[in-house]
C-alpha cells in the first residue's frame, strides 16, 4: 500500500495545475458562457428526481475531462466495488462501510466476512416497522396504561443529526399528533427544556447510541430515567416500558438496564454519520409511519444505483466531488456553503457538517503519510434567505472564494395555505437570482449607467465569478430526501478517495473526550489533575472560584 503515490505526485494532479497556470488563469463566467452558451444544457446532470446544474462552475470542458482523469487515476471507482463488496476499506479500524446495504432490497447479496448482511437489515427494519405502527396506532403503552404521545431521542452525532434533521425535513409527513424533541448536548439545560412540559406517563426515550459508552448520551439518558421515575412514582419496571435503544452493543444496552428485546440493532460497518437509515432511524419511522420511512430508503437507493451504474461524465455524486476538488485543490477555497432555500432544510447542513467533516477533515493519508494537499473543507450555510440578510455580503464582494450549492423545490408542500404557498414562487426567485448575481455580478460600467455617482460605482460593483450548483427537485418528498443524502454521503466518498485519506474513521475526536474524563474531577471535586497545561490549570481554578 505504501507506494500508492501521493496524489499531488501524480501527473493528472500536475496537469490540472498547468490548465489553472495557463489555460484559466482568472476563469470568467461570463466569457465562458459567451464562448459556449450550451453549458445551461449539457452541464446538467439528472439523477432521480433532482436536476443538477453545474453551468455556472468555473471550468470548461478541458477543466472537466482533467478532473475526470484526476478521478480514474485515483480509482475514486475502483475504492467504491471495493467498499460495496465489503471490503475493509475503513482501515484504521479494520471495518467494512457498508451504509448501502442499508437501502439494498430485500433480495441483494451484500456481504461482510463472507455472510450476506441484507437478511438482518430486513430483520431490523420489519422489528422497527413493527414498533413504530404500535406507537402510532396508540397499542404500545406506557407503564400507567396511558398511550404515548412524546418521542424523545437521546444521542449525539450521527445518532441525533441524521433523524433531528430529516423530522424537520420531513415535518409535513410526520403524525401531527405525536410530539418529537431530540436531546444531545451534555448541558442538562438541553433535556430539561426537551421534557419540562412532557408528562413521563405519555413519554418513550429512545436511546441512539452506537457504542453505547458516549458519555453525553449516557448521562442523559440516565437523567431522563431518573426524571421518569421521578414522575411515575419510582417503580423500576416502568423502565421497560419507556425506554428503548439503537445501539451495536448488546452487552452496555443491557448493562444499562434496558432489555434487549427492546433494543433495535445495527452493526460496526455503518459508521455514525451515514446511519440514520438504520435503527437510528427509528424516532423519524415513528414520525413519518414505516411506509413513508421505505421511500426514503428507495431514494438513497436510486442515487447508489446511479453512483454505481452512470458513465463518469454523468455521474453526479462524481462531478460534485471534482468540483469541490477543482476549487479546494486549485482555486485555494477553504470552505463550501450549502444553502437550501426550504425552510424544512434548516437542519440539512449541520447534518453535512458531520458527514463531510467528521469524514474528509483528516491530515495523514491511508498510509500515514502526513498529507501536503488540502484536505475537507469548512461546509457551513443555513436556509437561503436567511442568510441573503447575514452572510451573503461577503459571498458576494468579500475576498474568499466560496463555492455554495443552492437547493430548492418547484413545489412547495402541500399542507400549506394556499396564500402561503404562493410565497414559493418569491422564494425561488431569491435563489435563482442569488445563483445569477453571484456568477455575473454587475460590472462598473452597468452601475455607471444606471447613473451611479463614480465615487460610489466601486463600492455597488459585483464581480461576479462566485461558482454555485443548483440542486433543483420537484418537491420534498421522503424519496427526494434519501436522494440528496445519498448524493452528499457519495460526493465526500469520492473525495476522500481522491485525497487518499481514510474517510470512515474519526480519530480526532478521541482526545478532548479522553481529556473531558480526566478535566471533571477538578471542577467537581478539586482534586489535582496531573498533567494540566498551566492556562487550563487557571481556567479550572477560575470556574471552581465562580462556581462557589
Ligand atoms: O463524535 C464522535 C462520534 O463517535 C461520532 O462519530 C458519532 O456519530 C458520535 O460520536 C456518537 O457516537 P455513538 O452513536 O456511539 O453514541
Amino acid at each position: 500500500m505504501s507506494d500508492v503515490p501521493e496524489p499531488t505526485r501524480r501527473p493528472e494532479w500536475a496537469a490540472l495545475e498547468n490548465h489553472r497556470a495557463d489555460t484559466l488563469p482568472q476563469p470568467d463566467l461570463r466569457e465562458l458562457f459567451a464562448a459556449d452558451p450550451s453549458r445551461a444544457q449539457r452541464y446538467v446532470v439528472r439523477v432521480g428526481d433532482l436536476r443538477i446544474d453545474y453551468s455556472k462552475h468555473l471550468v470548461n470542458d478541458e477543466t472537466l475531462a482533467l478532473l475526470l482523469e484526476l478521478a480514474e487515476a485515483t480509482d475514486v471507482f475502483g475504492l467504491r466495488d471495493a467498499m460495496l463488496r465489503g471490503e475493509r476499506i475503513n482501515t484504521t479500524e479494520d471495518r467494512a462501510v457498508l451504509h448501502t446495504a442499508l437501502r439494498a432490497p430485500r433480495d441483494a447479496v451484500i456481504e461482510a466476512d463472507g455472510e450476506n448482511v441484507v437478511p438482518a437489515v430486513h430483520a431490523v427494519l420489519d422489528k422497527m416497522a413493527d414498533f413504530a405502527g404500535r406507537i402510532r396506532s396508540g397499542e404500545w403503552t406506557g407503564h400507567t396504561g396511558k398511550r404515548v404521545r412524546n418521542v424523545v431521542n437521546i444521542g449525539i452525532g450521527g445518532s441525533d443529526l441524521g433523524p433531528a434533521m430529516a423530522y424537520e425535513a420531513l415535518r409535513a409527513y410526520t403524525d401531527r399528533s405525536l410530539t418529537f424533541r431530540f436531546v444531545s448536548n451534555v448541558d442538562g439545560a438541553d433535556l430539561h427544556e426537551a421534557v419540562r412540559d412532557l408528562d413521563p406517563a405519555e413519554t418513550l426515550f429512545i436511546v441512539a447510541s452506537k457504542t453505547f459508552t458516549t458519555i453525553e448520551t449516557i448521562t442523559n439518558a440516565t437523567s431522563a430515567r431518573s426524571w421518569l421515575l421521578a414522575g411515575l412514582g419510582g417503580d423500576e419496571k416502568a423502565v421497560a416500558r419507556h425506554f428503548v435503544a439503537l445501539s451495536t452493543n448488546a452487552g452496555k444496552v443491557t448493562d444499562f438496564g434496558i432489555d434487549t428485546a427492546n433494543m433495535f440493532e445495527f452493526w460496526d460497518w455503518v459508521g455514525g454519520r451515514y446511519s440514520y437509515d438504520s435503527a437510528i432511524g427509528l424516532s423519524l419511522m415513528i414520525a413519518i409511519g414505516p411506509d413513508r420511512f421505505r421511500e426514503m430508503l428507495d431514494g438513497f437507493r436510486i442515487v447508489d444505483e446511479h453512483f454505481v451504474n452512470a458513465p463518469a461524465e454523468a455521474n453526479a455524486p462524481l462531478l460534485m466531488g471534482l468540483l469541490g476538488v477543482w476549487y479546494n485543490n486549485f482555486l485555494g477555497a477553504q470552505s463550501h456553503a450549502v444553502l437550501p432555500y426550504s425552510h424544512y432544510l434548516s437542519k440539512f447542513t449541520a447534518y453535512l457538517q458531520q458527514l463531510d467533516m467528521e469524514s474528509n477533515g483528516k491530515s495523514v493519508d491511508r498510509q500515514g503519510r502526513p498529507v501536503t494537499w488540502q484536505t475537507g473543507p469548512v461546509v457551513w450555510g443555513t436556509p437561503g434567505t436567511n442568510g441573503q440578510h447575514a452572510y451573503y455580503q461577503l459571498i458576494h464582494q468579500g475576498t474568499k472564494l466560496i463555492p455554495a450549492d443552492l437547493i430548492g423545490f418547484a413545489r412547495p408542500v402541500a399542507e400549506l395555505s394556499d396564500e402561503l404557498q404562493a410565497q414559493h414562487d418569491l422564494l425561488m426567485a431569491n435563489l435563482f437570482a442569488q445563483g445569477q448575481a453571484l456568477a455575473f455580478g454587475k460590472t462598473a460600467e452597468e452601475v455607471r449607467a444606471e447613473g451611479v455617482p463614480e465615487e460610489q460605482a466601486p463600492h455597488r460593483t459585483f464581480r461576479g465569478n462566485r461558482p454555485t450548483t443548483t440542486i433543483l427537485a420537484t418537491e420534498l418528498t421522503p424519496s427526494v430526501l434519501g436522494q440528496l443524502i445519498a448524493l452528499y454521503e457519495h460526493k465526500v466518498f469520492v473525495q476522500g478517495a481522491i485525497w487518499n485519506i481514510d474517510s470512515f474513521d474519526q480519530w480526532g475526536v478521541e482526545l478532548g473526550k479522553v481529556l473531558a474524563k480526566r478535566v471533571e474531577p477538578a471542577l467537581t471535586t478539586g482534586a489535582d489533575v496531573p498533567g494540566l497545561d498551566p492556562s487550563t490549570a487557571a481556567l479550572v481554578a477560575a470556574y471552581r472560584e465562580r462556581r462557589k
